[in-house]
């Protein structure tokens, strides 16, 4: 009885301040209350600041990349209910759907189909008409930093309905196309269904091709990212009645959104047999590959874990970095010192310097400093993509090598600095965001069980798990798990893990962050291998040259010259709110979400889940792999309520501390996959629109990890320059035998493509020979998504309950 009172009592008073910003763009202060003025400002920017992106998320992506993004099949207000269960995604509690009850829009038409939102008022007389004024513009810089850019530059736009991504009304709107363009679906102005429908592109024929890649057709919405869209998610300690209806009050700015299919949004307007989207979609909600837009040929999804207890957090790696560092002035004629023109003082010189820094990322890639790691993701996201990073990428089009975009170049930071004024808007903030981090809190499970204090959930850990639990699972932890998982080194056992120090933050971060081989922990090795932070490649300016000099991880057969093959380990801080775990949350049942139905209206499938539980067999160099649940219905429902959290807790605990019974996952592609050929070098054969498919059933993983350019090169090397090949291929393969076989295999594959041009202009690979391509092909040959971290897995059954007991007062 006391305990209800005390969690009534604690839901009133957490109740009384969120009524003010509902329904308003404020609510961010609600979900955050507590901070600070310069913190508050900068959760407002993680919120809302787009900073160009949906120029990248609009245009850029589509016609440079041929990625098509389907924002009205994401974001429709009428599939609103749905858009949490399908997508991940958060509603926006200050939004509503037109028509809806106390709802300012009543029709659709009034909001081209999309959610109604804060600032619509404004913006949506600006549809299709130039003069908007973007609400960025009345961002209130807290004093004393200085001369800052022009706060219209962070570009807020107003919220789309989904927490994180932004809406911006588009001057190029033509009303008139675009009722002629949905003829089909009454001529409406609040449809885009035909904008969006895929049709053959002529009588006839068998291309099927929609307006959204159709550049004369322009939407009434750009759409833009901000942070949030991915990290933004329910709080573990005021989950939601209703987690698609959520309050301001239920929500956490840097838990990470552990629900999001963001990698399915950004190819939302692809045919599912595209290379594009088996590239995009066989990663698990909550988890996206960051290194897929700035291509690095490696299939590395990884979480957008928690950015939790940052001021605790190690940052006292000693490293040399080279950056731009502030000064007073620049000498004449120093190109490695610039001064923004009309900001006196303002300047910027390029120096490299031993540094104190943080590791920041699964592999503390980004090593130059937490203001610049943040600011790198605004480009991931796609920030200045024209002004300064598209023409650093890789065109996987691109075949032959002394031609531009064959493969990467470095971003330049100076040069961006210069020409975006984007990157200037946020770089002079990025102070407020990093403010903003030091700030985050634990969310405890005492608290979210409505406790008075940590004591009382051991009492009811202890009667859960028997008397003492708690006390015996932190001895094990100390033995097993410390010299990774404490950021005070050698901890002895008494040691109050969850002591706080003056300024009310955890003394001890729970994970020393230091990196650790791949080897070494065991688990899926792909994302160890991002090789974008890599001398000559796009984000080498972020990473140090401590990074690139670690030494290259032994026992991998994948190449790794160094850098990368490492992982930082977790922190267990509010483990319990954490699982399923692991970088790629491949640890603990596969979560998903339950939508009112599979099928769109235009037969889409929107339960997006597979299972990638598989028995795995190999026999004479060969492997085959099958599902366990060919019917794809063993995933656990999204439900952020406290029980359910800490039962996915548990289950994940027990597969971790478990790897003998482990069931091995591996995400297998669905369908047949087609890569275009497109080669005209083939000898007298034409081979444009030929058409190479990878059969149904192998790992997607190793698909995405192709690096089918030098497996191109040798195809052509096997017909023109034969000791080129074996020169090349002596060095991929080693042993001479492997190349004699190799190059037989490459003439046989080369003959069958050769007859198939003739007549079908199609080959299916069998597996056989896609497996011989991948093995060569691929920069990472892993296919276990939950391998490894073996620590603890020795113990015994009560010391592993008396562990998993111990870590959930994390
Ligand atoms: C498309 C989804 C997405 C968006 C949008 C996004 N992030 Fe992330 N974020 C991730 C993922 C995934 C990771 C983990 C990356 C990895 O594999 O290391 C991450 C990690 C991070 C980390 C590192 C966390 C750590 O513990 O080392 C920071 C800092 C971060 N994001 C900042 C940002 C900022 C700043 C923005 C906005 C400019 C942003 N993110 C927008 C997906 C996203
Ligand atoms: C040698 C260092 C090391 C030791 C010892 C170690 N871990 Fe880890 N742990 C790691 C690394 C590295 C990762 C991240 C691996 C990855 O994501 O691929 C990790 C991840 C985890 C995670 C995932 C957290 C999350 O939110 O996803 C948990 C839980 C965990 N470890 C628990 C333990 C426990 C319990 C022990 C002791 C039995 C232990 N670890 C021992 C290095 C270690």
């Amino acid at each position: 009885m006391k305990r209800i009172i005390r969690t009534l009592g604690a839901a009133l008073l957490l109740a009384l301040p969120v009524a003010a910003y509902e329904g308003s763009d404020q609510g961010f202060r609600t979900a955050e209350a507590g901070l600070n003025e310069q913190e508050m400002a900068g959760a407002e920017l993680w919120y809302k600041a787009t900073a160009g992106t949906s120029r990248f998320t609009t245009y850029v992506f589509q016609q440079r990349m041929g990625v098509l993004i389907d924002w009205f099949r994401v974001l429709r207000a009428d599939q609103r209910d749905d858009r949490f269960q399908v997508w991940g995604l958060m509603n926006d509690p200050g939004c509503c759907v037109p028509g809806s009850k106390d709802c300012p829009a009543k029709s659709l038409e009034e909001t081209y189909g999309f959610d109604f939102c804060p600032g619509d008022e404004q913006l949506l007389k600006h549809v299709g008409k130039t003069g908007y004024r973007d609400p960025g513009c009345d961002f209130k810089d807290p004093g004393g930093l200085g001369d800052r850019q022009d706060p219209c530059d962070l570009e807020f736009g107003t919220s789309t309905g989904a927490l994180g991504f932004r809406k911006f009304p588009n001057p190029r709107f033509d009303p008139d196309k675009w009722r002629k363009v949905n003829k089909d679906y009454g001529g409406q102005l609040g449809t885009w269904n035909g904008y969006r429908e895929r049709k053959a592109s002529a009588p006839g024929s068998t291309m099927m091709v929609s307006h959204l890649a159709d550049p004369s057709i322009e939407p009434p919405f750009l759409i833009g990212m901000a942070c949030g869209a991915c990290h933004i998610a329910f709080n573990p300690v005021k989950p939601p009645q209703d987690p698609n209806h959520p309050k301001w009050e239920n929500l956490k700015l840097l838990i990470g959104n552990q629900y999001l299919r963001s990698s399915e949004i950004m190819a939302s307007g692809m045919p599912p047999d595209s290379p594009e989207w088996q590239l995009f979609s066989h990663e698990r909600p909550g988890s996206v590959d960051t290194s897929a837009i700035p291509n690095d040929l490696v299939h590395n999804p990884g979480t957008m874990n928690a950015i939790i207890s940052f001021a605790s957090r190690p940052s006292h790696f000693q490293e040399k970095v080279a950056k731009w560092r502030e000064v007073e002035s620049c000498p004449p004629g120093d190109d490695t010192c610039w001064c923004e023109p009309g900001k006196p003082g303002k300047c910027r010189k390029w120096s490299s310097q031993d540094e104190e820094i943080r590791h920041i990322l699964k592999g503390g890639e980004d090593s130059v400093g937490a203001a610049e790691a943040i600011q790198r993701v605004y480009f991931n996201i796609g920030s200045c993509s024209e002004e300064c990073w598209l023409n650093h990428l890789t065109d996987l089009r691109q075949l032959d090598p002394a031609q531009r975009n064959f493969g990467q170049t470095p971003f330049d930071i100076g040069q961006c600095r210069r020409d975006c004024p984007g990157f200037r808007a946020i770089e002079d903030r990025l102070g407020l965001i990093e403010k903003f981090f030091l700030a985050s809190k634990p969310a405890d499970l005492w608290q979210a069980r409505g406790l008075e204090d940590a004591g009382d959930l051991v009492e009811q850990l202890e009667a859960e798990y028997g008397q003492g639990a708690v006390t015996r699972g932190k001895r094990v932890f100390v033995e097993n798990c410390a010299r990774c998982h404490s950021s005070q080194p050698n901890p002895p056992e008494n040691t109050d893990f969850l002591a706080l120090n003056a300024d009310g933050h955890r003394v001890n971060w729970m994970g020393n962050d230091e990196v650790l081989e791949v080897s070494e922990v065991g688990t899926y090795r792909c994302r160890s291998l991002h090789q974008n932070h890599m001398q000559g490649h796009v984000w080498e300016q972020y990473g140090s040259e401590t990074y690139r000099n670690r030494n290259a991880v032994a026992n991998i057969t994948d190449k790794a010259d160094g850098g990368r093959g490492y992982y930082r380990n977790i922190s267990l801080i509010n483990a319990w709110a954490h699982a399923p775990f692991l970088h790629n949350n491949a640890i603990g049942p596969e979560i998903c979400g339950k939508p009112s139905s599979c099928e769109d209206d235009q037969g889409l499938e929107k339960c997006l889940y597979r299972s990638p539980n598989v028995k795995i067999a190999k026999q004479g160099g060969q492997t085959t792999y099958t599902k366990t649940n060919p019917k794809n219905d063993d995933c656990v429902p999204f439900d952020p309520s406290v029980e359910a959290r800490y039962k996915l807790y548990q289950a994940s605990m027990d597969e971790l501390l478990n790897p003998d019974k482990r069931q091995d996952k591996v995400s297998l592609l669905d369908q047949d996959i087609r890569i275009d050929f497109g080669l005209r070098t083939f000898r007298g054969h034409d081979l444009k629109g030929f058409k190479l498919s990878v059969p149904a059933g192998m790992p997607a993983g190793r698909l995405v990890s192709l690096d089918f350019k030098p497996f191109v090169g040798d195809m052509v090397l096997a017909k023109t320059d034969r000791a080129e090949l074996e020169r090349r291929l002596a060095q991929r393969l080693g042993s001479q035998e492997a190349v004699r076989e190799h190059i037989k295999w490459l003439n046989s594959i080369r003959r069958r493509i050769v007859v198939k041009a003739l007549f079908t202009q199609k080959l299916r690979l069998d597996p056989k020979d896609a497996q011989v391509l991948f093995d060569v092909y691929d920069t990472c040959t892993a296919d276990v998504e939950n391998a490894g971290h073996p620590f603890g897995g020795s113990l015994s059954a009560e010391e592993k309950s008396a562990l998993t007991a111990f870590l959930a007062t994390l």
